[in-house]
């Protein structure tokens, strides 16, 4: 008999930091019954039939953006797109004057991206439709981490007990962020590796093991999940040249021959840089599974979308 799981009981989905291990295994056993409906000819179910879902993005994104469409629209949801620069806070109406309006409409689920970290946490509370965090900053991208820890588990079999590292631009990554939040809660070891200056101070107060030296952090790691080097930031001189990051944190296929697991899996929550932190021949070779990630998205997205409108349904009956 299989083990009763958690029920999910929460609005919003606002970060990976205050879910439960069960909550996680929840979304992604849920994702896994999606799945297979996108592989469907006809790639729709009735489940979400006459709920209204709103896609408010203040930044931009075509995986993150598409894939809740998609997977909204696969659960038979009606969506609407809203943008900044198509919005009226470009005339100087708040964030939150904005979102009340739109809630004033009677939609049942507002999906937000934002560049102020912390501003789904705000406005959750303030109003009744609930809240999905598509990126806050540089603080969380909650379903970014699902989808990957996903992507993991379909790949590898499982989670816990996995070496897996993260390079990249640290400082400054949500994706980051979600990820060690989730795997440490799932039971993986994690090892984060970049460049000092992208390293965030008292990083390893979240348990991870940090390195700047890359063979290091790919010696006996299951996965490498490589995060893009935003070129926006070279400005600031972060780092000497991307060159020289090429050189020494791109990921090769020469440095994975020399110091990787032979079936290291390699992750990318795009959009990649190629040529500087992968090389092409790394990102379309055989143990990358960064396109897999994309298509399972639209599954963690089903299953988002899915449970914080049950929990919605649920306190109405209350
Ligand atoms: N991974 C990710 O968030 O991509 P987008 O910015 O294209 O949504």
């Amino acid at each position: 008999m299989t083990e009763k799981m958690t029920d999910w009981k929460r609005k919003d989905l606002l970060g990976i930091e205050e879910l439960s291990a069960e909550e996680i295994e929840l979304i992604l056993q849920t994702a896994d019954s999606f799945k297979e409906i996108s592989s469907r000819p006809v790639k729709k179910v009735p489940t979400l039939r006459g709920k209204t879902i709103v896609l408010f993005f203040f930044e931009p994104s075509t995986r993150t953006r598409s894939s809740f469409e998609l997977a909204a629209k696969r659960l038979s949801a009606d969506t609407l797109s809203i943008t900044k620069s198509s919005s009226s806070i470009q005339k100087g109406e708040t964030l939150k004057d904005t979102i009340k309006n739109i809630e004033a409409m009677q939609v049942d689920v507002i999906i937000l991206r934002h560049s102020s970290s912390g501003a789904h946490h705000i406005l959750a509370p303030q109003v009744t439709p609930s809240i999905i965090n598509a990126g806050d900053g540089c603080h969380e991208h909650p379903t970014q981490a699902l989808l990957d820890m996903f992507t993991i588990k379909e790949k590898k079999g499982k989670i816990k007990g996995l070496k897996v590292t993260i390079l990249g631009d640290i400082a400054h990554s949500r994706v980051a962020r979600s990820n060690i939040w989730g795997l440490k809660k799932m039971g993986a070891e994690v090892t984060i590796c970049g460049p000092k200056t992208l390293l965030p101070r008292d990083i390893d107060k979240m348990g991870v093991k940090v390195t700047t030296c890359l063979a290091e952090a790919l010696k006996g790691a299951d996965v490498v999940n490589i995060l893009r080097i935003q070129k926006e930031r070279q400005q600031v001189g972060l780092f000497p040249s991307l060159r020289e990051y090429a050189s020494e944190f791109g990921v090769s296929r020469e440095k994975l021959d020399k110091y990787a697991k032979k079936d290291i899996l390699i992750m990318h929550p795009g959009p990649i840089n190629r040529g500087i932190e992968i090389t092409p021949d790394v990102a379309d070779g055989k143990y990358s599974v960064i396109l897999d990630q994309v298509t399972n998205g639209i599954a963690i997205r089903m299953a988002v979308l899915y449970l914080v409108s049950q929990a919605g349904i649920s306190e109405q009956q209350e």
